[in-house]
């Protein structure tokens, strides 16, 4: 049976800068308490690009590095939590702006976990034979929902975009666990036309213990061990969190790759952005065993097991 391959990854990272001491410039903070609580020393911050723009130039890089034209596409999927519009859709903005012309085109909010579920939802239409070429982009700006007042949460957010190409091939994504608890909603919350509130301790609860547990779950399904798996690409928000992962997994931290000292929490676009910084610098070998998996606001929470 196919299942979806990756053939190409790309990003897009605002050129604007901001670095903890600026932070500290409009906020109670400091470049040693962020650096030491969280792990982020900068994070890149839109100006001027919106979440389509990001997301258009993810997918030109992608689509560029897999060889494949924007007219072969059979489907766009955007995971973002912040759209620049209500409507049209992120996707269907990428749409316009590539040429995609043949692709069906819809966004999904699973906020931090949404290029997972985006990923696991092109995997479905690839495996059940709807579709064949697939472009899975996660594209965030965030900087549009932070408070810029509250030091507890302006710290940790960034803006970006990363893209993923896939296509029906025999390797690729083995098997997929997702989860959501709408009762924990309050946790991390964003009205709409309102600014980011999070509880920032239970959602550091929540995510050093789900991640661990559904990636055992994950392996377990699939008669693995956590030795098997070359790297573990995690969600970008908290480098303690993803310690806490590595050694509750008892994996060493080489497999668990990070660039959150750069970007921050870019929620849906972190994964993706990870995978094409790994993917350019050589560091993705074909045939590795991946494991990707995150965690958000929802609650929501997933793993991916995968054939580079
Ligand atoms: N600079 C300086 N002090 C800060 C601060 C900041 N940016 N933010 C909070 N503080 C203060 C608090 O006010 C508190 O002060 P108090 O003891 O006088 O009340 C103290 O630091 C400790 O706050 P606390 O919330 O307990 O810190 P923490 O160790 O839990 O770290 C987070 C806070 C947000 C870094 C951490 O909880 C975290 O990363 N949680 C996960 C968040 C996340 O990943 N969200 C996205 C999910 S997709």
């Amino acid at each position: 049976m196919a299942t979806a391959r990756i053939l190409g990854t790309g990003s897009y990272l605002p050129d604007h800068t901001v670095t903890n001491d600026d932070l500290s410039q409009i906020v109670d903070t400091s470049d040693e308490w962020i650096r030491t609580r969280t792990g982020i020393c900068s994070r890149h911050i839109a100006k001027g690009e919106t979440t389509a723009d990001m997301a258009a130039e993810a997918a030109r890089r992608a689509l560029s590095f897999s060889g494949m034209q924007a007219e072969e596409l059979d489907m766009i999927l955007v995971a973002t939590v912040s759209p620049n519009k209500a409507m049209p859709n992120t996707a269907c903005q990428v749409q316009a702006k590539i040429g995609a012309d043949k692709a069906v085109c819809f966004d999904l909010n699973a906020a931090c976990s949404g290029f997972l579920f985006a990923l696991s939802t092109a995997a479905a239409y690839i495996q059940a034979g709807v579709y064949q070429n697939i472009l899975v982009i996660g594209a965030e700006a965030l900087s549009t929902l932070v408070d810029w007042k509250d030091r507890g949460t302006c710290i940790l957010f960034g803006d970006g975009a990363g893209a993923a190409v896939v296509t029906a091939e025999e390797d690729g994504v083995i098997d997929q666990l997702s989860g959501s608890d709408g009762k924990k909603g309050p946790v991390l919350n964003c009205d709409t036309g309102s600014t980011i509130s999070m509880n920032g301790q239970e959602v550091f609860k929540f995510a050093v213990s789900k991640v661990p547990e559904i990636v055992n779950a994950l392996l377990e399904k699939n008669q693995m061990s956590a030795e098997d798996v070359d790297f573990y690409i995690l969600h970008q928000a908290n480098k303690r969190i993803i310690d806490s992962v590595s050694r509750r997994l008892k994996q060493p931290e080489e497999k668990f790759p990070m660039n959150l000292d750069s970007c921050g929490n870019t929620s849906g676009a972190s994964i993706p952005i990870l995978l094409d910084e790994l993917n350019r610098s050589g560091k993705l070998l074909r045939g590795q065993t991946l494991v990707l998996s995150g965690f958000g606001a929802g609650l929501t929470w997933g793993a991916i097991l995968m054939k580079w």
